[in-house]
């Protein structure tokens, strides 16, 4: 069997804003990647970048992509049935799933800690629709994969941030918000650091393995916030307390959990450690990118 880190043939479900980085780093490592997209635009972009675009609902192509790879990242975010990947691979997939399937949660699922740590063998639980149905897909992938002999991982990620997704942006838009929440602390992670934990993983495959691929430092966000308006020589946004109408509700969930998720065991196992330990190191890559 040829080991899939030797020949990182990618097919991901779900081509967005991570499923784009992983695909290009495949290339960049001197493999394939396809990707998938509803969006014909979308579909466009990732052609002109080097990876083979397919419609989600061309089960032919699906099917061929699914056959042709050697690892399958799953991206696409639960809907209301579970998970649309599971759905739509499963129906193409016959025997032929690759040596590595890694499926892309959430640290949602753990839920509020108050500021506790968290660990993969932690007990679930979330409070919040987003959270209680990411641990069903959870389960959903696990159950399928025992039942199919699949070498699936898990990675539940915390927030994050990349270049033209970041602090900096909404700093510059003038969208950001100094959000006050007392105690609150979270962790977050750059998205290369997500994609070179997947790597790692691929190179050594574990069925049922579930890992935190998050940075060294939880931190609260107004602290991140503040740090970025200072190195940008920016005045601080304005302070918002997280319960005032403006903040989103999307950006209020971000505040019910307070928690510090452990990466030990992706360091121990995987040999994996984060580039950008905190938003600081991270930050400054984005700018020197930008820099040139
Ligand atoms: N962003 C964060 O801070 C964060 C934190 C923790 C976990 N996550 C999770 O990490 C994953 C990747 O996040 P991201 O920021 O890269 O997301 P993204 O840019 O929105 O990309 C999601 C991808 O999933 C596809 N997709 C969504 N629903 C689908 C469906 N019903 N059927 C087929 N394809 C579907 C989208 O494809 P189309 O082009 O077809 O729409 C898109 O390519 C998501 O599951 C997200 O919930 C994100």
């Amino acid at each position: 069997m040829t080991h899939p880190a030797s020949v990182p043939a990618l097919l991901v479900f779900g081509g967005g804003y991570l499923g784009r980085a992983a695909a290009l780093e495949a290339i960049r490592r001197g493999g394939r990647a396809a990707a998938t997209s509803r969006d014909a635009d979308v579909r466009r972009r990732l052609q002109d970048e080097g990876v083979e675009a397919i419609d989600p609902a061309d089960p032919a192509a699906l099917g061929r992509a699914l056959a042709e790879a050697r690892a399958v990242l799953i991206t696409a975010p639960p809907d209301d049935l579970g998970c649309p990947a599971l759905r739509s691979l499963g129906a193409v997939a016959g025997a032929a799933w690759p040596d590595w399937v890694g499926y892309v949660s959430s640290t949602a699922v753990y839920g509020d800690r108050g500021g506790g740590w968290v660990f993969e063998d932690s007990p679930l639980n979330a409070p919040t629709l987003e959270g209680a149905r990411r641990a069903r897909v959870e389960r959903d992938w696990l159950d399928a994969a025992q039942g199919m002999g699949l070498t699936l991982q898990i990675f539940r990620l915390p927030g994050f941030y990349g270049p033209g997704r970041s602090v900096i942006d909404r700093l510059r838009a003038g969208t950001a918000r100094l959000v006050r929440k007392p105690g609150q602390v979270f962790n977050r992670i750059h998205v290369d650091d997500i994609v070179s934990g997947l790597f790692a993983s691929m190179a050594r495959p574990r069925p049922g393995g579930i890992y935190n691929l998050t940075d060294d430092e939880p931190s609260s966000a107004d602290v991140v916030t503040a740090w970025a308006a200072e190195r940008l020589g920016l005045p601080r946004p304005p302070e918002v307390d997280w319960t005032a109408p403006e903040v989103s509700e999307a950006m209020r969930r971000f505040y019910l959990d307070s928690k510090r998720v452990s990466n030990a065991r992706a360091k121990a196992e995987l040999g994996w450690r984060p580039r950008y330990p905190s938003y600081r190191e991270g930050l400054e890559a984005i700018l020197a990118a930008e820099a040139g």
